[in-house]
């Protein structure tokens, strides 16, 4: 394939309306993110009724702003790209609706993109993701670790088996008073912050799972018996020894990993993976081990569509396009997406 390739990507997966022109799923040459996170945090996280209403409203007018920024036209516009799984159903259709109609319109192909697969992709724009390499995910919906045999070839190596890594920043932010999303506050509060808490290690095992659950529950517990017990909290000492402990244990299993594999390339990706600590900890612990290590941009690990437009590229190469009967998925996590697309 000589010519360039530009993917109108879409994703409206949560609480980000997004869309984006990606050129050989690499070079972002227009993005849009218009997100509903002011809105949300005044419920202390998203409502899903309320995310399906925003994205229909605001949907044509990041289409237009999109276009707008993109030098090109919509006849420069290989394929159009949308998330259609995993997230919440009712923003899932929002943009696969979209996706559908632009492509009927345009005749255009369609290309279905896994969300977590475009969280991963996202490495491919300042990077390029170079096989085998561990990949560990952690946003709002997954932890997973990874290995990427190539682009077609991977293998999950653990999981979490209860509450993802965000997930549990989020709630420990929340019982903390601090606004949603939680884990960038957390992350700030931590800056300031000691270890002084003594919270227990997550899981204490040698498989690649994690299990975060446990912390989040003694955190939510420490609060309430100190706060009935009229004593303080020392916010900013919990955040930090809450951050640490999760981040240990995250350290911890990508180590052990990157000793029983021999990989020599890590990439971190999902909202978490913007969490500064996180990422110099990952570093250390590649540098130890001689492994190069990449992360994206902090602008590309929180949910935008460039990521999906990453994602798109190897499907449009191996013409591997979606029909008009697409629907979106919520719940196809990378398991199964991998099982699916063996
Ligand atoms: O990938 P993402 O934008 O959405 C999902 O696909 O879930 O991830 C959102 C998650 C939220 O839980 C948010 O609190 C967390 O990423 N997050 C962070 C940071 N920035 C976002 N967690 C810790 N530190 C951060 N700086
Ligand atoms: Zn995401």
């Amino acid at each position: 394939m000589n010519k360039d390739v530009r993917i109108l990507a879409i994703e409206t997966s949560c609480d980000e309306t997004s869309m984006a022109v990606v050129k050989n799923g690499k070079t972002v040459e227009a993005l849009t993110i218009s997100t509903q996170m002011k809105t949300h945090a005044n419920f202390g996280g998203v409502v899903p009724e309320i995310a399906s209403r925003m994205h229909t409203e605001s949907i044509t007018l990041v289409l237009e702003e999109t276009l707008n920024k993109f030098p090109g036209s919509i006849d420069d516009i290989d394929a159009i790209a949308v998330t259609y799984a995993p997230g919440l159903l009712g923003s899932l259709l929002v943009g696969v609706e979209c996706a559908k109609t632009l492509s009927l319109v345009y005749n255009k192909p369609l290309i279905a993109v896994n969300h977590t697969m475009g969280h991963i992709y996202a490495n491919n724009i300042e990077h390029q993701i170079t096989y085998p390499t561990l990949a560990l995910i952690v946003s709002g919906g997954h932890t997973d670790l990874l290995v990427l045999k190539s682009e077609t070839d991977m293998e999950i190596l653990g999981s979490t088996i209860d509450d993802s890594v965000g997930e549990v920043f989020d709630k420990v932010a929340r019982v903390l008073k601090m606004s949603y999303p939680g884990g960038p506050n957390i992350e700030k509060a931590a800056l300031k912050g000691e270890d002084t808490y003594k919270l227990p290690s997550p899981m204490q095992d040698d498989t690649y799972n994690f299990s975060f659950s446990g912390l989040k529950s003694f955190v939510i517990n420490l609060v309430h018996n100190e706060t009935v017990k009229g004593n303080e909290i020392r916010v900013n000492d919990l955040a930090h020894s809450f951050q640490k402990t999760a981040i240990d244990e995250l350290t911890r299993k990508v180590e052990l990993a990157l000793k029983n594999t021999g990989i020599k390339n890590m990439i971190l990706a999902g909202g978490v993976s913007a969490n500064q600590t996180l990422r110099e900890e990952i570093n250390k612990v590649c540098q130890k081990y001689n492994v190069t290590f990449h992360v994206p941009n902090i602008l590309y690990c929180t949910d935008n569509a460039a990521m999906i437009g990453c994602a798109a590229y190897p499907l449009y190469k191996s013409q591997k396009f979606a029909d008009f009967t697409l629907n979106a998925k919520s719940n196809e996590n990378i398991k199964s997406y991998i099982e699916n697309n063996k």
